[in-house]
């Protein structure tokens, strides 16, 4: 099994491009299901989700073809409705072929993802959204059984309880294909789902409001969708996360590719610490601090802080010169970095979804382990802060949603290796 060894502290200097987002490419993939014209997804990432999911959705009948960095996936027919436990179990993202399954071919058969490490997960709010627009749902053994009447799915008002970022998705992608106009409120707003929109609205579906709180649909007939090439919005995370490895080194970099409002609420945090930036509309470059300050986050949908960049934070917390409080309020267990940071010396108290994280930690080189992906990033952030020699375990976890991470790291200069 493959590691990752880090040799710090690190000075970083120069330029580094993220890639198209993951949890952009995703939904977006799945949303091939719908329209049986070629599509061609630009520059996609090399990543194991990403994997996953083409593997997956080849399964279904979906032939899909590579092209150095382009996919090109054909869904002119759809050969089977049954997402197999065997693919699903290993990425929840793989619940989003259910609304165009069920949009599409008016049955499907989908594994229930199950928990995961970060938290139980539930898909309620995916399914509750499909039975108004006609679907009848049954659970059994393990799977989504779902099919719709003779009309396929029509479109209605949906409220959601929460803004789930997947269940927008879902209901998006099966609204399509309906009859009649969906209206999703209290959408999740993340900007994920404004590509999705734009995917869809690219390929000859009629969405309205995709970012917003309510996203109107008006279904097609699929004649109406046609072939399209799409590139992905950079990954606002990954972003996010270089900068942290630019803040926490105290070194000069430019993160660039990606679109700066996107991490609006990250940037406004991080700079109240005392990072400084020169932000353009998709680059900012990091430069030099003085000291860097507490912070008290909560994370919130969007245009909240994002859950996916708490662990990266409370990394750069470990090294603040006063002290953190940091609220997970999205997922409940999400702070399994906190005992491996603490082996590295930082100081974290745990209470149920709070941590209290002391400053002026000097964090020094340990075995580590990863846990899921933002984890094991905050794992690699320490590593570059920490004196010595980290040798992180179980890199699987970063290939699934950072791409090339060690080369882009040793581009900016870190002293890293794969083994
Ligand atoms: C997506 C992202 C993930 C990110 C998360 C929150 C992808 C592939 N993944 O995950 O990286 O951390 O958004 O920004 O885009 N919930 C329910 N019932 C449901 C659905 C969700 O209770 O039917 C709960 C979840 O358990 C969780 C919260 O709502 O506590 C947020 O989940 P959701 O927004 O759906 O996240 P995902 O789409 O799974």
């Amino acid at each position: 099994m493959d590691r990752l060894v880090i040799n710090g502290p690190a000075k970083l200097s120069g330029s580094v491009c993220v890639s198209p987002a993951k949890n952009a490419c995703l939904p977006i993939m799945t949303a091939c299901l719908l329209n049986p014209n070629p599509i061609t997804l630009k520059d996609m990432p090399t990543l194991k989700d990403v994997e996953t999911l083409r593997n997956l959705l080849e399964s279904l009948g979906v032939k899909s073809e590579v092209d150095q960095k382009d996919i090109r996936f054909d869904a002119g027919t759809i050969e089977s409705t049954d997402a197999e436990y065997e693919l699903v179990r290993k990425m929840r993202a793989s619940i989003l072929v259910l609304g165009p399954l069920l949009a599409r071919e008016r049955c499907a058969k989908v594994s229930l993802p199950g928990g995961c490490a970060i938290g139980t997960r539930p898909i309620d709010i995916h399914l509750e959204g499909l039975k108004k627009m006609g679907a009848v749902i049954d659970i059994n053994s393990g799977y989504v059984f779902a099919k719709t009447g003779t009309e396929g799915l029509v479109g209605a008002q949906i409220v959601l309880p929460f803004p789930s970022v997947g269940a927008t998705e879902n209901l998006m992608m099966a609204a399509v294909l309906a009859k009649g106009e969906t209206t999703i409120t209290n959408a999740a707003r993340e900007p994920e789902i404004e590509d999705l929109g734009n995917f869809l609205n690219a390929m000859g579906a009629i969405v309205e409001g995709a970012g917003e709180s309510i996203i109107k649909i008006q279904g097609v007939h699929i004649d109406k969708l046609k072939s399209v090439s799409y590139r992905a919005i950079g990954d606002r995370i990954e972003a996010a996360t270089y900068l942290i490895a630019g803040i926490i080194t105290n070194s000069e970099i430019e993160v660039k590719g990606f679109r700066t409002k996107d991490i609006a609420s990250v940037c406004d945090e991080l700079q109240s610490m005392g990072a400084v930036f020169e932000v353009a509309e998709d680059q900012i470059v990091v430069k030099k601090h003085d000291e860097i300050k507490g912070c008290n986050v909560d994370t919130a949908p969007f245009p909240g802080f994002p859950t996916d960049v708490q662990a990266q934070m409370m990394v750069l917390a470990t090294k603040a010169i006063t002290s953190s409080v940091i609220r997970e309020k999205i997922f409940e267990n999400r702070f399994m970095h906190v005992p491996e940071l603490k082996r590295m010396g930082a100081n974290i108290i745990k209470k149920g979804n709070l941590a209290m994280i002391e400053g002026s930690a000097s964090l020094s080189a340990a075995p580590v382990m990863c846990t899921d992906l933002r984890a094991s990033a905050a794992l690699v952030l320490a590593a570059l802060a920490a004196e010595g020699e980290t040798v992180i375990s179980r890199v699987y976890h970063l290939d699934r949603g950072y791409e090339n991470l060690a080369d882009k790291l040793s581009g900016l200069g870190v002293d890293i290796k794969r083994i």
